[in-house]
């Protein structure tokens, strides 16, 4: 177990039950460093997305504890959840769900300082200029709707939301899926980048595992709601301890990530 300081997340017991004897997540207990990228990666329906939204509390847990930056996230009241949810976002997997179809990119990437009701240093136009710049895409893209835009590129305008009020903590789950694996690769070196630019802690839910090793330094590796491996990437890549994580690295063929 890392130090205090060191551990941003920390999640104790975290079990979630939809009917008295169907636990969707269960007793999984695990913890994130600061400036690192944990993977949760489990085959679908393992429970992976339902242990994010309980983590950043979009859902409320059965049981369990969640402690963020020392604080248990699950005590708070409306107005510090507020003020923490500015510090952990998240990222979804479909880029066509996720963004406003009637709303311009500049009316997406403003929406979080209005909701929070803050204005940047540098006046707003000149931050969205910069926000969109810093995902890849043109000042140009502002003036755009989300049809305009591919895959890759409404992803990219997510990352860029996501980023908006400067937050520590980023759950990415299944950024890439929806993706295609060349278009998927430069979204995670532009996630690799704006990480190291910005110290942030990422947790990066995927089932492929070549990406995972790519991107994390532990991973957690989920089954039926349970987890059952967790440790340094590298180390479970190589030799994984159980059948179940074997099988996860045998069913995603290598898929080499240019740097
Ligand atoms: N709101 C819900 N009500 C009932 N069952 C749910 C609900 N949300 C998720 N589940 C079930 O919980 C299990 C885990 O789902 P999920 O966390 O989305 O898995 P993953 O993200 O690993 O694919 C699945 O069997 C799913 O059907
Ligand atoms: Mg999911």
């Amino acid at each position: 177990m890392a130090n205090e300081e060191e551990v941003l997340v920390e999640v104790r017991g975290l079990t979630k039950a939809y009917a008295a004897n169907r636990r969707v997540v269960d007793d999984v207990s695990l913890s994130i460093r600061r400036g690192e990228t944990l993977g949760l990666v489990g085959e679908s329906g393992s429970g992976k997305s339902t242990v994010a939204r309980m983590l950043l509390r979009l859902i409320e847990p059965t049981a369990g504890q969640v402690r963020y930056a020392g604080l248990d996230l699950l005590k708070l009241g409306s107005h510090e959840l507020r003020v923490m949810r500015r510090r952990m976002q998240i990222v979804f997997q479909d880029p066509y769900a996720s963004l406003n179809p009637r709303m311009r990119v500049r009316e997406i990437l403003a929406e979080p300082f209005a909701i929070h009701g803050e204005k940047p240093a540098e006046g707003l136009t000149a931050r969205l200029e910069e926000m969109v710049r810093a995902v890849g895409l043109e000042a140009s893209a502002l003036d755009r709707f989300p049809h305009a835009f591919s895959g890759g590129q409404r992803q990219r305008i997510n990352i860029a939301r996501a980023l908006a009020l400067k937050p520590e903590f980023l759950v990415l789950d299944e950024p890439v899926s929806a993706l295609d694996v060349s278009v998927g690769a430069q979204v995670v070196n532009l996630l690799r980048e704006l990480q190291q630019k910005h110290g942030l802690t990422y947790l990066f839910i995927s089932h492929s595992m070549p990406l995972v090793r790519y991107l994390c330094d532990r991973i957690a590796v989920m089954r039926m709601g349970r987890l059952v491996e967790m440790g340094d990437c590298d180390a479970i890549c190589t030799s994984p301890k159980e059948e179940y994580t074997r099988q996860l690295i045998a069913a995603t063929p290598e898929m080499p990530v240019a740097g």
